[in-house]
């Protein structure tokens, strides 16, 4: 079955890391889209919080976002059908019941970085399963930008951002932080949900 390792980790022990999850070809192409949507100014600083209570706080993450929508470029809506299918199995595999996928490109620019957080907001619970995809073709370990996984026994994991990998995790259990970066890092960041987003609160 296409996403059985993904299915088996999740089930397992709560995340998941697939290497290689995308060809490098169709992983260039989300990187170039990135990288033009930064170009035509599209990308803007993260807020912190939901809805009003948003605010953008450099201090916290500093990178910058641009929300994919359908119909915005072939190549991102290869990957939202891949990742419906992915919602689909998560589903019917382990009764999920997600209801939405949402993701963002994410550029972090050198010195960027983002504190120790989870994807779960305090007043909302529909993020259920976070999904990174990385988008860095030539990544240096001199480069950091390592995503750090912070687990209930106090160790950690620290995974570099490398082309094609997808990272996987149940949104409400594992605190994690951006490290510094010291060169541009790409990724596109997203979360399966459990309800549709509210839009009046976008
Ligand atoms: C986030 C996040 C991790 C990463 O955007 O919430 O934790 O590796 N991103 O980009
Ligand atoms: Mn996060």
């Amino acid at each position: 079955m296409p996403f059985s390792t993904i299915i088996d980790d999740l089930a397992e022990r709560g995340w998941s890391l697939q290497s290689s999850f995308l060809s490098s070809d169709v992983t260039r192409k989300l990187a170039d889209e990135c990288r033009r949507r930064d170009t035509e100014g599209a990308l803007a600083p993260a807020g912190v919080g939901r809805g009003e209570e948003q605010t953008v706080r450099e201090g916290i993450r500093g990178d910058h976002i641009h929300w994919l929508e359908a119909g915005q470029a072939e190549v991102c809506d290869a990957y939202l059908a891949l990742m419906d299918e992915l919602r689909q199995t998560l589903n019917r595999e382990l009764f999920l019941g997600l209801e939405e996928f949402e993701c963002h490109f994410a550029l972090y620019p050198p010195g960027a970085f983002y504190q120790t957080h989870l994807d779960r907001f305090r007043d909302d619970d529909s993020r259920c399963i976070s999904a990174v995809l990385y988008l860095n073709s030539h990544w240096q370990p001199s480069d950091g930008g390592e995503l750090r996984m912070h687990f209930s026994d106090g160790s950690q994991l620290d995974i570099p951002p490398l082309a094609g990998d997808l990272l996987m995790f149940l949104s409400a259990d594992f605190p994690h932080e951006v490290l510094v970066t010291h060169a541009d890092r790409l990724s596109l960041t997203g979360w399966f949900r459990r309800r549709p987003a509210d839009v009046l609160a976008l």
